[in-house]
């Protein structure tokens, strides 16, 4: 399909892990071939929850270059920072107008973000809009993103759906695109949480940036199943079948095939395996982040990005504003 149009964001906070590699970014990669690709480091998005300025602007650095590292190819796709095109803001609060409190009181994301918190930021609540907006500026007919974004890309076609019936067709309904397998990256200790960046205990997670022989460690004492042997199976096992995800990610063989590579092998065997490849991947990658972050050359790749981004949101802001009655400049 060659006039797909691709958009996906990650917010420069906490540290990336390979939960946010295999869900999101090495589908982005994969991907980025045919078609329109934007990409966006959502720094607006970050704020939602206190953030201390210096380390944001770093994340938001670090973040970019690690989406090249990645193999986000600039000649091939567009990468910028969400807070450098006012477009997205401009858009999302349009966008606040046409979804309801019920809507948004209902995102899995805004419950577990706001849970047990003293002070809990309009803009967490609203965060969803401003993501619509992200998506729809664009004709964005897929989002690549890893399962617990598709309720958000939902909620967005609702944003879309009503604006178009009261207004006429504007807004391409975009589609979520998860990865059948690793769309969901369980943490190491507890196979049953999802892989993530705010885990209290870092041995849950793996960041990309991290020590390689300390992912070693944490693939070796990651929690698995009773029993010995080494199967897919979610529900008896879903410690090894994480691994068995992770190890099939990295090494593009089939969890099918691994299985039957690892039949009558025992843990220890396999996640030695699952320690290798991860190892070696983090070892490649890092030398590439290395090489771009030194390079020089960051500042002017989001640049153009924003600019070729730009050129392709502002005449849809343009057309939501006439469709709602602003005044044409
Ligand atoms: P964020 O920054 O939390 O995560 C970035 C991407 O990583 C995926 N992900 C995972 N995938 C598999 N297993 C995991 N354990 C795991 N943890 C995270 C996320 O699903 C996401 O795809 N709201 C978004 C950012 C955003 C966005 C957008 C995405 C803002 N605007 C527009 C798409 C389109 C977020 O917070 O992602």
């Amino acid at each position: 399909m060659n006039n797909k149009i691709v958009f996906s964001g990650i917010q420069p906070s906490g540290n990336l892990h390979i939960g946010n590699y295999i869900g999101a970014v090495r589908q982005w990669v994969k991907g980025q071939n045919d078609g329109l690709n934007i990409f966006c480091v959502v720094d607006m998005h970050a704020i939602t929850v206190p953030q201390d300025p210096k380390t944001l602007a770093e994340k938001t650095r670090e973040i970019s270059a690690i989406i090249l590292a990645a193999g986000i190819d600039p000649d091939k796709s567009l990468l910028f920072v969400q807070s450098h095109n006012p477009d997205h803001a401009n858009l999302g609060w349009v966008l606040n107008c046409y979804l309801s409190m019920g809507q948004l009181n209902r995102m899995i994301q805004y419950k577990e973000k706001s849970d047990g918190k003293d002070f809990v930021s309009v803009g967490l609540f609203d965060y969803p809009a401003l993501m619509a907006a992200d998506i729809l500026l664009y004709g964005t007919t897929e989002v690549p993103v890893g399962e617990d974004q598709k309720q958000h890309v939902e909620l967005t076609r609702d944003a879309a759906q009503k604006f178009n019936s009261k207004y006429g067709q504007t807004f391409v309904m975009p589609a979520p695109v998860i990865p059948k397998e690793g769309g969901r990256v369980m943490s190491l200790v507890d196979p049953l949480k999802k892989m993530s960046k705010s885990d209290p205990n870092p041995n849950g997670a793996i960041g990309l940036l991290e020590d390689p022989k300390s992912a070693r460690k944490k693939i070796m004492s990651a929690v698995t199943d009773s029993g010995s042997e080494v199967k897919y199976d979610w529900e008896n096992k879903p410690g090894i079948s994480n691994l068995l995800e992770i190890l099939s990610q990295f090494s593009d063989v089939s969890v099918t095939e691994l299985e039957k590579k690892f039949a009558g092998q025992n843990y220890g065997q396999f996640k030695t395996a699952v320690a290798d490849e991860v190892e070696k991947f983090l070892i490649g990658f890092q030398k590439k982040y290395a090489e771009i972050s030194g390079s020089g050359k960051l500042d002017n790749i989001l640049k153009a990005g924003v600019q070729k981004a730009y050129q392709i949101s502002h005449p849809k802001l343009l057309e939501a504003y006439k469709k709602v009655g602003f005044l044409g400049q």
